[in-house]
Order: structure tokens, then sequence, then C-alpha cells
């Protein structure tokens, strides 16, 4: 009889190793391994993929994912101005839903009936995981082997693998859980779980200490073109060379680092740190654009779109229909944010200082109180009137209800 088949959505680490041998010996099936590169810290793709082998699966597949990232997850990001929580740029919840993306997609070619991944019962990601795949294909079944296995402490884990020949880890536990692709890093747990607590200095990869930033400030030229980074100092360049040149810059200056408590999908606030430099330099440059680009009604509505859709990519909602239709929206104002933005980078932040673009709503004889001012006041009196009508009538009745 042929056995059903497995699709792992693997990291090369201890949890997703064991998870190989575990899946062959407790569940029957053969595993076909997947690792998604996403622009995480560049690691031997070619060890992992022979360890993967060695372990026991099938096949794995190493699958550079740079590309789809940028184009199809970014590029909506940025446009979506997306934070969580009006801080957090979504560096997991972007890159989990591509995974399940590829995980289903592996699935359907090597005929598997199940997809796997080794995250934990208590976090976003076994949502995000599940949640998109099943999206993609309702017919699939999904394994959480962590959620399952009662390999509680490392130590068990370890013990396990070495008792069913998974190769342990010579160096010690990394002290913190960390997740990072090409729009950030995340690292949460250890003395981190103390929200007192300062993160130490040596959880930091991608930015320096603010104060050890050099001491004049850098000043880099950001250009877009209909939402899309597409230039840095006149220079065109892809948007995700622009991203990793961004997190070199702002991390030199010490720009990106996020303290935040934040509220998990599954209801329990936790504390995570994360640098981000390039995401949340790009997201202050192009806001700056749209202020100048889109007409001040739709840029109001825009900001409630904006915090939606961040939620919805936070709680897994990546393939939703609500979550499509705000991207049609967003996709919608992006054409007229086309020009340059000016940032200055210095000693832990980065301000925006100058913008310019061909399709500008900016209008210099508007605005200015000199010479050359356009501006009809003598219309704002009867504007003024009319428009404070409604209230003063209601403060007239208010006045006699004594109020
Ligand atoms: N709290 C962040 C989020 O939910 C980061 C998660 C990082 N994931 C991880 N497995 N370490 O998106």
């Amino acid at each position: 009889m042929t056995k059903e088949r497995a699709v792992l959505a693997y990291s090369g680490g201890l949890d997703t190793s064991v998870m190989i041998k575990w899946l062959i010996e407790m569940k029957d099936v053969e595993v076909i391994a997947m690792v998604g590169d996403v622009g995480q810290k560049r690691q031997d793709l070619d060890y992992i993929r022979q360890k993967a082998i060695d372990i026991g699966a099938i096949d794995c597949l190493v699958v550079d994912m740079r590309e789809e990232f940028v184009n199809d997850f970014l590029t909506k990001a940025l446009a979506a101005n997306a934070l969580y929580e009006n801080k957090y740029p979504l560096v997991s919840a972007l890159s989990r839903p591509l995974l399940a993306k590829h995980l289903v997609q592996t699935a359907a070619e090597y005929n598997a009936n199940f997809v796997v991944h080794g995250c934990t019962g208590k976090g976003n990601d076994q949502v995000r995981f599940e949640v998109g795949a099943t999206t993609l294909n309702p017919d699939l079944k999904v394994l959480a082997p962590v959620r399952d296995w009662d390999l509680l402490t490392r130590e068990q884990e370890m013990d396990w693998a070495a008792a069913h020949g998974v190769p342990v880890p010579t160096t010690a536990a990394e002290p913190y859980s960390i997740d990072d692709n090409v729009w950030g890093r995340t690292i949460e747990c250890g003395i981190l779980e103390d929200p007192w607590v300062e993160p130490p200095e040596d959880i930091y990869e991608l930015t320096q200490s603010p104060d050890m930033g050099p001491d004049l400030p850098q000043y880099v030229v950001v250009g877009f073109q209909a939402g899309v980074p597409c230039s840095l100092d006149g220079e065109p360049m892809s948007f995700y060379d622009i991203i990793m040149r961004l997190n070199e810059i702002g991390g030199l200056h010490g720009y990106g680092r996020i303290d935040m408590l934040e509220n998990r999908l599954v209801g329990l606030k936790s504390r995570e740190i994360y640098e981000t430099p390039g995401a949340l330099a790009l997201i202050e440059a192009h806001k700056a654009l749209e202020d100048m680009t889109l007409e001040r009604d739709l840029l109001h509505y825009k900001l409630s779109v904006e915090h939606t859709w961040a939620i919805q990519v936070y709680y897994g909602q990546w393939y939703s229909p609500l979550k499509q239709a705000l991207d049609a929206f967003i996709a919608s104002t992006q054409p007229a944010v086309t020009g340059e933005v000016r940032l200055k980078f210095h000693k832990g932040t980065c301000l925006t200082v100058g913008r310019r673009s061909d399709y500008s709503l900016y209008d210099y004889g508007l605005a200015t109180y000199g010479e050359q001012d356009s501006f009809d006041r003598s219309a704002s009196k009867g504007f003024i009137d009319i428009y404070g009508l409604s209230v003063k009538t209601w403060a007239r009745q208010q006045r006699k209800l004594g109020l």
C-alpha cells in the first residue's frame, strides 16, 4: 500500500528536523520538506537540504521566494503602510501566507494530503499557516506536531532526537525565539518576557545602538513609481535591493528598533522586539509621498482601511475576501504615488525632510502667505458661516436647555 504524504515547512532547526523523523515514525507518512528563502539571514541551504534527506525526507525543496515576497506581499504591505497596532510592520505575518501558498502548491505536485508546520500552540503563526493553507485548499489536512507531541523541554527533544538518529545541535540553545526575512527581524522569549527589563544590546543584529550611530546625519532619496520603491539617490534599483540597502543605512544609524507589548490573536499580550530599519524607513517615505499626492478625503478614508488591513493580515487572513477587497481599494489609490522623498537618518531617527512629485496636489499659490498668494480669502467667510451653521444652531438649543 502506498503511504500518505506530508509537506513540511522546514527550517533546518531542531524542531522541524525532529519533526521529519517524528512524522515518519509516529504518523507513518512520507515527508517532503520545503525550505522557503524569504531573505532571511543567509543559511547554508545545500546543507539544510541534505540534512532533511539524511533524516529521511523523500525530497527537500529549497524555494527562492524572495521575488514573489517582494512583488506580491511587500508591495501590498507598503501600499497599506501596514503597521499592526500602529507599530509592527508585520514581518512574520507577511511571510507565513507565502509559505502556506507554497506548501499547498507542493502538496498538489506531490499528491500529499497533509501540510505540516512547526509552530507552537500559542502563537499567531500557527493560525496564519493553517488558515492560509486551508483557504487555498479547503480539502487539505494540517498537522502541527509541536502542539501535539509531549517533547516538552529542549532536553527531552534532544534525547528523542539522539535516540532516533536526528543530528543534535552542538551549540547552546538560542535563548530567544527569532524569525527574520528581508522586511525585518523579530525577537521574543527569554529575558524579554519581563516587560520591565530593557532588551540587552546583544539581541540586535540589524541595528546598532542609536547612540553609537555616526555623528553626521545621512540623507537618502527614495524614488517611488505608483507606490513601489524604484530608485535610491536617483539610481534605479529593485524594491528588494532598496530594502536591503535601507536596512544597512538605517541599521548603521540605530534606526528601526521597536519594543512593544502586542495583542496576539489567541488573546494574550506578549512582549516583542523588532528591528525593521528598511521597512519603517520605506513606510515613512511612502506616507510622506501620499501626503503630497492623495486627495484629502481619500487619504483620511485610507487610514481606516490601513488599520483594518493590518489587523486582517496579523490575524492570518491574507487570502480572505475582505483583505482582497481592501487590496483592491488600496491599489486604486496608488497610481499617483510617484515621486521622490528625501530621508534624513541620524542617531536612531529617520525623518522626511523633502518630497516632490509630478502629481503633487500641493499648490504653492494656494499655500503661500507671500506675494504669489492665489487663495480667495473672500470665499472663506461664507464657507465658515454655512459650515458652522448646524453646530451653531445646536449650541443655541443647548443654551435653552441650560446645558
Ligand atoms: N509576534 C510576531 C507576529 O506574530 C512575531 C512572531 C515571530 N514568530 C516566531 N516564530 N518567532 O507576527
